[in-house]
């Protein structure tokens, strides 16, 4: 296990009803909010009446920034940081999933930056200050509402990067598992998938001896696969959604990923998938994630894909190890499977013609991962795999 500095300092409200503690979170940060939200659903659930009635009758000001489109724009930041500007905003609510949240958190650190804010995004060290951000969380996915990163697209570049600074971390979030009731079921199995994601990038990794991380690594995967297919089918069931929800924190805010080397593989591929050809990124990384397992087990990363399919998949400890990783594969693949998930990227209208340019635009800046560092051309074969 490696060194590591703990700090998650985002206040988290969990549970029914929770948003009753909004007007006395907001107020310990400031009067004038900035309301960010997506294309509508939160006003089709009843979440933005909610929140609406709770500033007004605590004589809370807001200004709204609507229309954030998955895969948020740096034009939606551009724009929420004028509406900051000129109305002395002095803290941000985004209402949604993680594309809310990651413009709110690209406008916070926008605010304080004199230039174009895109080269905060390519440069997170010019990041000095942020404003206050509390998150009230509809899809439980990314858990952006615990962490202090963002990802924002530019669609004049075809780029779509993560930046982050602690400044960046909401100082609390609200996480009602009714509020994801209304999650269609693309969207559930989308979040799921990254949930899962989010710990296979830390699960998966060169540094040895990090035990806990890795057990605590397998309770968020099982608890995906226990109740991922069921909050599908289920929309309401509330001890699916609220376990979700959990996981999508837990997942991403640190906890997995402290003690261990941090260089991510699947997202960086999957990020070009969807700067090119804006798809769900959740869907992009399901497609990717069994054929990049499959690319990456080899001699010394088997025993990784071992302890995964005997921990996880319960896969009998007695069958011979090669066995035990490809049937952990296969399963994995299932499992995505049964939340309809795609498997081809020709099935989300990706063709041959960019997959050079994508594992280019990957690599960037050097390999992917330490597990089995990738270079451009081990992405371009993963690309053509998935094809
Ligand atoms: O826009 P609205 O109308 O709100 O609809 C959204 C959107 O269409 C809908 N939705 C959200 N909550 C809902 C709902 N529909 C019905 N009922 C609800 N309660 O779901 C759609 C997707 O929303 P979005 O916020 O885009 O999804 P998600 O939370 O998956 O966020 C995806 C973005 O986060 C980035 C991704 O790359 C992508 O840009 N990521 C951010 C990370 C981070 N900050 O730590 C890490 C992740 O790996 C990820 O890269
Ligand atoms: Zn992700």
């Amino acid at each position: 296990m490696k060194n590591f500095n703990y700090s998650i300092p985002t206040e988290i409200f969990f549970g029914e009803g929770q948003i009753k503690v909004l007007p006395e979170q907001i107020k310990k940060y400031g009067t004038k909010v900035l309301l960010v939200y997506g294309g509508g659903s939160i006003k089709k659930n009843g979440v933005y009446s909610k929140v609406v009635e709770l500033l007004n009758s605590n004589d809370i000001k807001f200004w709204e920034l609507s229309g954030v489109d998955p895969n948020p724009r740096i034009t939606s930041v551009r724009k929420g940081i004028q509406l900051c500007r000129e109305n002395n905003i002095d803290f941000i609510l985004p209402v949604g999933g993680g594309s809310s949240i990651d413009c709110s958190k690209v406008i916070a650190a926008g605010y304080y930056y004199e230039g174009e804010p895109w080269d905060i995004v390519l440069d997170p060290s010019k990041i000095r200050n942020a404003l206050p951000i509390g998150a009230i969380l509809t899809l439980a996915a990314t858990g952006s509402e615990m962490n202090a990163g963002a990802v924002i697209t530019n669609m004049d570049t075809n780029e779509k990067l993560g930046t982050g600074n602690p400044s960046m971390k909401p100082k609390f979030s609200i996480l009602d598992p009714t509020y994801t009731f209304t999650v269609p079921k693309n969207q559930t199995a989308a979040g799921t998938v990254d949930i899962m994601s989010h710990v296979f990038e830390n699960y998966f990794s060169s540094t040895k001896g990090a035990y806990v991380q890795n057990r605590l690594s397998e309770s968020i995967l099982k608890t995906c696969i226990q109740y991922g297919k069921l909050a599908m089918e289920e929309p309401e069931n509330y001890e699916a959604r609220a376990n979700l929800m959990w996981a999508s924190s837990l997942a991403l805010n640190g906890l997995l990923g402290y003690g261990k080397e941090s260089r991510w593989s699947v997202h960086p591929m999957e990020h070009e998938l969807s700067a090119y050809y804006d798809i769900t990124h959740g869907v992009g990384l399901g497609i990717l994630t069994p054929y990049w397992m499959e690319y990456v087990m080899n001699e010394t990363t088997i025993d990784s894909f071992v302890e995964y399919g005997v921990n996880v998949w319960g896969i009998n400890p007695d069958k011979d190890k090669l066995q035990i990783a490809k049937e952990a594969i296969e399963k994995t693949k299932e499992f995505f499977i049964s939340l309809d998930i795609p498997m081809h990227l020709e099935e989300v209208g990706i063709g041959e013609e960019k997959l050079e340019t994508m594992a280019k635009a990957a690599t960037r800046h050097g390999s992917l991962g330490l597990f089995r560092p990738l270079d451009s051309q081990d992405v371009l074969n993963i690309f053509k795999a998935a094809l």
